[in-house]
Parts: C-alpha cells; sequence; structure tokens
C-alpha cells in the first residue's frame, strides 16, 4: 500500500506574524518541485499573513489549537470558523503539549475532532505515551484509548480526512527520536487500531506521521519504515534552510 508523505512543520509559540512571512516565503522556491505534503502549523497571528504569502505556493498553512465550541463567551480562545477564514486548512489536536500544561483529555479532543471536521478543517490528531507508561509495558494500552475515544463514532467518510499522529512524549524536543524500529511497531499497532474500529478501506489510506526530534538526519530511516507516512517537526521546523533539508531528505525514500 503506497500512501503519500505529509511532513507538518509544528512551530508551537514561535515567530511573530512577520517572522512566519519572511521565513515562509524563503522556504517556498526550495521546495517547488518536491512532492510530499508541506504542511506548517503557525500560531494565530501568523495565520492570515502565512496563508497570503504562501498562495502561490504548495505550502499549506494551519493552527496548532482550537475550541470545540462553535463560538461562545470563552474568553482567549478560538473557533474552527475563525480559523478557516484566517487561511487555516488543518489544525492540530491533542499535541503532547496541550495535554500535560493545558489538561487536555481524550474526550475534549474527541469534540474537537468532531468540530473541526465540521468546520472543514483537517484535524492532525496527535497521540503518544509518556515515557512511565511506556516502561511500564502500557504503551499499547494508552493508544487504543487515545485513538478509540478522540475517534468515537465518527463516520467512515469523514474519519478519512484525518491524520494521525504517533509523537512519545519522551521523545519530543529531547533529540532522542524513537528508533525507527521502535516507531514503525507503534505506527503498525495504530493502524491495527483504526483497522478495528474503521475497517480496512480507512486504516489502508489513513496517514499516520511520526512525531519526536525528526532531522533531516533521521527522518530517511522513519519514513523509509513500511507504517510512517510522515513527520511532524517542531525544532527542526524553525529554521528554513534545516526544514528544507529534511523535506528534501524525506523525498528520497518512498
Ligand atoms: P520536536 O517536536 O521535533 O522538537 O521534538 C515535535 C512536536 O512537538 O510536534
Amino acid at each position: 500500500m503506497s500512501r503519500e508523505i505529509y511532513v507538518v512543520g509544528n512551530w508551537k509559540m514561535y515567530k511573530t506574524a512577520r517572522e512566519a512571512a519572511e521565513f515562509l516565503e524563503e522556504l517556498g522556491p526550495k521546495i517547488e518541485q518536491c512532492k510530499a505534503h508541506v504542511y506548517v502549523a503557525v500560531p494565530f497571528t501568523s495565520i492570515a499573513p502565512a496563508a497570503r504569502v504562501t498562495k502561490q505556493s504548495r505550502i499549506v498553512i494551519g493552527a496548532q489549537n482550537m475550541n470545540d465550541a462553535r463560538e461562545g463567551a470563552f474568553t482567549g480562545e478560538i473557533a474552527a470558523i475563525m480559523l478557516v477564514e484566517a487561511g487555516a486548512k488543518f489544525v492540530l489536536l491533542g499535541h503532547s503539549e496541550r495535554r500535560r500544561f493545558f489538561g487536555e483529555e481524550n474526550r475534549f479532543i474527541h469534540q474537537k475532532v468532531v468540530r473541526a471536521l465540521q468546520e472543514g478543517l483537517q484535524p492532525i490528531l496527535c497521540i503518544g505515551e509518556e515515557l512511565e507508561a511506556r516502561e511500564e509495558g502500557r504503551t499499547e494500552e494508552v493508544l487504543r484509548e487515545q485513538i478509540e475515544t478522540c475517534l468515537k463514532d465518527i463516520p467512515e467518510e469523514e474519519v478519512k480526512k484525518v491524520l494521525l499522529a504517533y509523537e512519545p512524549v519522551w521523545a519530543i524536543g529531547t533529540g532522542k527520536a524513537a528508533s525507527p524500529k521502535m516507531a514503525e511497531e507503534a505506527h503498525a499497532f495504530c493502524r491495527k487500531c483504526v483497522h478495528k474500529l474503521f475497517g480496512k478501506e480507512v486504516s489502508d489510506h489513513m496517514p499516520i506521521l511520526y512525531g519526536g526530534s525528526v532531522k533531516p538526519e533521521n527522518i530517511g530511516d522513519l519514513v523509509g519504515q513500511k507504517d510512517i507516512d510522515g513527520v511532524l517537526v517542531g525544532g527542526a521546523s524553525l529554521d528554513p534552510q534545516t526544514f528544507s533539508e529534511l523535506i528534501l531528505n524525506c523525498e528520497s525514500v518512498k
């Protein structure tokens, strides 16, 4: 089964709108010939300017979070419809930093997935185990629970639009990526869970990305694995030279 490749940058709370525009203007021409899907999840204030400067390029702009309500009295929150109007095409949901620092749980993330789909935003659902869970042999249990709860009762036609990102929490920002073998095992397990819930057609087609200390040096071995269909990149997406190198390196693999 050959699936398309996705390289998704996650800028977290880095880059002002001006810095974002400059970065994307520089990145565009470097990756013009690439076949991989190139997505960048930028801070809210950069969405509109980033969408503007990438209009003619193949870079797709998205957000890093959103609220599950359509609109309402939720001071400081942002709605999917606002992201769409600003030019976002996708949204990261359930990133481990949201879970850890902002107390987001699977059921809340599920509501966000439903809302994003309703408003036409492609969700990238992030899942992954903490170090403690891995050491206790509970990795599969955690992943199963995250997938089952966050994708619960979503109709097949809708779930086809979701991208899954497996990000072991202990590998994020630590410089210690999972080995390709370890990552592949987790990806194969996630695909099995999706298969069980939605059947073969959905599980065969769902892109499952790996995230956690991806760099130009290790992307080839990761994306070379059967069930790894791309990457979600934090630190190494912040410099246009490194990020373009990373995108070009993954192209040579599949
Ligand atoms: P990292 O972050 O590439 O810096 O490890 C990945 C992420 O948080 O998505």
